[in-house]
C-alpha cells in the first residue's frame, strides 16, 4: 500500500520539531480529516537555512512533512514557494488515492511559513 520511501520517512522522519526564534511560522489544516501541521523556518541570505515540522496527522502526513521539508531545506524562499502538493506526493513515490490529501499539509504549511516570513519583512 505504501512505498518504501513513505515507510522510511514515517519511521525515520527528518526535520521533526520546532525552531526556537523562527523567521516564519505556518500552520495548515486538512479539511478532509481535520489534521494539522506546523512549520517553522529560519531564513539566511534568502534561503531556508532550517525547516522543521510538527504534525497531528497520520503516517502519510508525517512522511509528507519529512520529505517536504527535505525538498525545500537550503533552497531559496522563491524555490520553496514553488513546491506543490503533487511534487511532495511524487517524491514519496506516490500515495494511495485515499491518502493523497495527506500530502497537502506539507506544502501548505511551508507556503504559510514563507508568507509569514514575507509579512514580517514588510513584503
Ligand atoms: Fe489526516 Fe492523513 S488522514 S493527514
Amino acid at each position: 500500500m505504501y512505498t518504501d520511501i513513505v515507510i522510511d520517512h514515517f519511521q525515520n522522519p527528518r526535520n521533526v520539531g520546532e525552531i526556537t526564534d523562527p523567521d516564519g511560522v505556518g500552520e495548515a489544516g486538512n479539511p478532509v480529516c481535520g489534521d494539522m501541521i506546523k512549520i517553522t523556518i529560519k531564513v539566511e541570505d534568502g534561503r531556508l537555512a532550517d525547516v522543521k515540522f510538527k504534525t497531528f496527522g497520520c503516517g502519510a502526513a508525517v512522511a509528507s512533512g519529512s520529505i517536504g521539508t527535505e525538498m525545500v531545506k537550503g533552497r531559496s524562499v522563491e524555490e520553496a514557494m514553488a513546491l506543490t502538493n503533487s511534487r511532495v506526493a511524487e517524491e514519496l513515490g506516490g500515495l494511495p488515492p485515499e491518502k493523497l490529501h495527506c500530502s497537502n499539509l506539507a506544502a501548505d504549511g511551508i507556503h504559510g511559513a514563507i508568507q509569514d516570513y514575507f509579512s514580517r519583512q514588510g513584503k
